[in-house]
Parts: C-alpha cells; structure tokens; sequence
C-alpha cells in the first residue's frame, strides 16, 4: 500500500519497499516524458535511483516509451576522472541507461584533470547548457549521509552553481568500496548547485533503506540551512519526498 504523509511541511509519498518507490518514480518520469517528448531530465547517480533506471529502460524497449527528444543532465562527477574511467560517473550513466535507452543528449559534468580556471570554465558552459534547452523539467535527487543532494556538501549555500566543491568525509568512505579503498577516492568533485537544481520546474528526492532514516527525516522537518544541503529542497514549490517504508521510520 501507498501511503501520503501530510504532517510534516511538504506531502511525502511512502512506498512499502524499495520495488515500489522504484515503481512510483518511473512512473512519474515517464508521464512528464509522454506528455513532452522533448522533456529535460536532471538525473542522479548512486544505487538509489539504479531501480529507476531499469523501469525506464523496460518502458523504453517495452512499452515504446520514446526519448529520442528528451535531454538529461547529470548532477555531478569527481575530480579529478576522465570520463572513460570504470569509476566516473560518465560510465555509471552510460552503463545503466545510456547504452540503454536512446535520448537526444545527455550530459554529464566533465571531471577531466585540468587547472582549475579551466574547470570553472567548463562549470559556466554546464550551466550555459542548461539554459539553452530551457531549463530542467524534472531533477532526480539521491541524498548522502552527509544530507549532500548531488555532491552539495555541508556549508553549500542555496545560490551555489556548477563549481568544483570538496566532498565530506562521510561521502568519501560511503564511496570508498567501489574505489578499492579510501585513499583512491577523489577529495573533489563537480556538482551542479543547489541553486541550479532548484530552478528545475520539479524534484523528486528519493531514499531508500534504513541508513537514510535520521538523514531525510532532519531534511523534511528542521529548518533550511547551509549545514544540510538537502533541506533546501523542501523550499521549492514542486518538490516531492519518495521514501520506502524503512527509510520513512523516523517520521512515525
Ligand atoms: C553520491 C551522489 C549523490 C547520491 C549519493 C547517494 O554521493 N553524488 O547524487 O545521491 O551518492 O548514493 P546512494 O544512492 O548510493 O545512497
């Protein structure tokens, strides 16, 4: 069963397991691409949203649903990678929906070693980008333990745009497995700002699991403020919470 919590400021959609929450976000990405063909995704990366990302390559090879117009922007890369490395974010994208599905364009901050003006440099055209095709229609959040929303650490502030940030401790060793260990983790990244994704016409924010629990539950209840990044999210006017049952236990 779906349930709708209303008491907390904003509406969170509580799904029973992690299957379904999957289920709800597809299907909510797949009406926006139905009704505009020629929509503008911002996507996410970690395991959260992996779920999704099959539901929409089954709607995709299954049911016809056509993204040959649609243009997604990734939210985030670490830096320094090259975009072919096994470990960027580049070849998450690619491996689990790209090479999968076929849409118009799709993006993804470029990671590439280079000095820093040059790196900011490619942060302005990021953000050029996404004006040009006008905008984000729907931006898919995952949150980190640290309450980062793309890699918008701790101290981000709500203005902050597509720029090279340091990642939290938290964000380093929850990624440490899939590097090998700690060390090979890269201190820095690209992210999209939280300003950026709060011009997107939509959020969804999805968690999943226990070990989100305490996290999303400070976003959705405290205050908004600079020490947790995914609390801003709560301030736009067509934001959405999409939790499963285990990660939706600290609101009982
Ligand atoms: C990374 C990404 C975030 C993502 C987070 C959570 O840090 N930069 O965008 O939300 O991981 O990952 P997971 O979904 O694996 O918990």
């Amino acid at each position: 069963m779906i349930f709708i919590l209303q008491r907390p400021t904003k509406p969170i959609t509580i799904a029973p397991d992690y299957a379904a929450l999957c289920d709800l976000v597809a299907e909510r990405i797949a009406a926006l691409v139905r009704e505009k063909p020629g929509a503008v995704l911002g996507l996410a990366t970690g395991s959260t949203p992996l779920g999704v990302y099959d539901r929409l390559v089954s709607a995709a090879q299954d049911n016809g649903l056509d993204f040959s117009g649609v243009t997604c922007f990734n939210l985030d890369e670490y830096f320094p990678m090259s975009a072919d490395s096994p470990h960027s974010y580049h070849h998450f994208m690619q491996q689990n929906l790209f090479r999968r599905i076929r849409c118009r364009r799709w993006f993804v901050p470029d990671g590439a070693p280079r000095s820093e003006a040059e790196v900011a440099q490619s942060c302005l055209e990021y953000e050029a980008a996404i004006r040009e095709v006008g905008g984000i229609d729907l931006q898919l959040l995952g949150i980190g333990r640290s309450g980062h929303i793309g890699f918008n650490e701790p101290g981000s502030p709500p203005d902050s745009r597509t720029r090279l940030v340091s990642l939290h401790q938290k964000t380093r060793e929850d990624a440490a497995a899939s590097f090998g260990g700690l060390s090979a983790v890269p201190a820095q990244a690209v992210s999209m700002g939280i300003g950026t994704i709060l011009e997107a016409r939509e959020i969804l924010l999805m968690a999943s699991g226990a070990g989100k629990a305490e996290i999303v539950r400070a976003a959705w209840t405290g205050e908004s403020a600079e020490s947790l990044p995914a609390s801003w999210v709560r301030s736009h006017p067509n934001a959405r919470l999409y939790l499963d049952t285990a990660a939706a236990q600290a609101f009982s």
